[in-house]
């Protein structure tokens, strides 16, 4: 094995087909950003557009900018952007709400599908134990709706494909886990669906803009995902929705909106769903939040998604690599996957003290993030992150734990947001 050097990590940078990327994002001084899993990163252009938007657009065009700059195409314009990015057809995506809301929806369409509504054999659905809790959640507030027809059955991740069988209606699968990072096979799930006659509904939102996805090819026929991580949309970014092309005329919203109406202007009192994949709108979308995400995908203009595989993986090796180096014996332990094939584009590490550990992190310009009930978490965003960052992470880590910095009492309080 080769020992890490600073100068290694210099001439990786110096090497780096996506250096130039980083220039796209404002990013403050003395700040090693390890979050842009939770988080993006600030795009270069969303201010001055998001004020030529709120200036010109709204300010002088008002009402008639809905017309004038297409504003009511916009969830769909941004959703062909992402069939690009993620391996389906134009058509196929929309952006809309949040990822919540869009788990329901799609979750309702799905049950409500003939083939499932009417096959009263299929009354489970199906997760994994530590998928993240809003997907449970809205699995289990719509169920109540549903009169408790179905059964949540909750398992672990190695376990999904064998739990697909003749009960299974709906696998509701996050394809990276939010705390290990974990990478599920999406193929094999699919095809493992595909013969139990189960459906999957995928959350993207560990994977979109950092691991290859491809929707189509996969056989994937229902997903939803996260604006705001990997995909620098800005905080509360608009979420989006996949339904494969073949699903969508049989694809019913339980929120049915007038946007989502297939003539939302003749005002008709009877609902009567847009043929595509607009039907998934419910109401008007907010157009400074889709500008915002609009400015976040053109941060990846001309970026191979292979090259930003690539680069997230050396990244997470080295830091692993210079943890295990310099950082051994100080109480972490890394549980994300060490099979690339198995692993997201985070690292995550268990420590007795994570969370003050994180604080004292933070608090010295090194910002990650802390997950219950002992993780630390580093996300790696090829965009922006460099080499040289990932060094100077590590051997800050190092120092706080030398110097018991994280024992300190002001770090030890917990914040809202974690
Ligand atoms: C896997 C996953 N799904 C959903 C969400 C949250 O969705 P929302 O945007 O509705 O808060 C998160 C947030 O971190 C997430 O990690």
């Amino acid at each position: 094995m080769i020992t890490v050097t600073k100068l290694i990590c210099a001439q990786r940078d110096a090497d780096d087909p996506l250096r130039h990327i980083r220039e796209r994002f404002e990013l403050p001084e003395n700040v090693i950003y390890l979050d842009g899993n939770s988080l993006g990163a600030l795009p270069r252009t969303t201010s001055a557009t998001l004020q030529n938007t709120i200036r010109q657009q709204w300010g002088n065009d008002l009402i008639r900018a809905w017309n004038k700059h297409d504003w009511v195409n916009f969830p769909k314009r941004i959703g062909d952007k992402l069939a690009q990015m993620l391996g389906a057809a134009p058509g196929e995506i929309v952006a809309a709400d949040s990822t919540s809301i869009n788990i329901f929806k799609l979750l309702a369409g799905a049950l409500e599908l003939p083939a499932i509504r009417n096959n009263k054999q299929r009354r489970v659905i199906l997760s994994e134990a530590g998928n993240f809790p809003t997907d449970l959640y809205m699995a289990q507030g719509l169920n109540v709706l549903l009169g408790n027809q179905y059964t949540l059955k909750l398992v672990a991740a190695d376990q999904l494909a064998a739990s697909m069988n003749e009960t299974v209606a709906v696998a509701l699968i996050t394809q990276a886990d939010y705390c290990s990072g974990h990478l599920h096979d999406m193929a094999a799930l699919n095809v493992a669906a595909h013969q139990a006659g189960t459906r999957i509904l995928w959350d993207l939102s560990h994977t979109a803009g950092a691991v290859p996805v491809s929707l189509n090819e996969s056989g994937a026929e229902m997903a939803v995902g996260c604006g705001y991580k990997y995909l620098n949309g800005g905080p509360g970014a608009p979420a989006y929705c996949y339904v494969a092309r073949a699903l969508q005329p049989n694809f019913a919203t339980p929120l049915a909106g007038w946007f989502g109406h297939q003539a939302p202007f003749a005002f008709s009192p009877e609902y009567a769903p847009a043929p595509g994949i607009e039907r998934l709108l419910a109401g008007t979308p907010s157009i400074l939040a889709m500008q915002a995400l609009d400015c976040g995908l053109a941060s990846f203009d001309d970026v191979s998604m292979q090259a930003v595989r690539q680069k997230s993986l050396a990244l997470s090796d080295m830091f692993w690599a210079l943890m295990d180096e310099h950082c051994a014996g100080l109480g972490f332990h890394c549980v994300s996957p060490r099979e690339h094939a198995e692993r997201a584009s985070q690292l995550s590490f268990a420590h007795e003290h994570a969370y003050a550990v994180m604080q004292a992190l933070i608090d010295r310009g090194v910002v990650g993030d802390f997950r219950q009930p002992n993780l630390l978490r580093f996300g790696f965003t090829p965009l922006y992150t460099r080499f040289i960052d990932v060094w100077n992470a590590v051997m800050v880590i190092r120092d706080v734990m030398q110097a018991s910095a994280w024992q300190d009492a002001k770090y030890h309080h917990r914040n809202a947001v974690t």
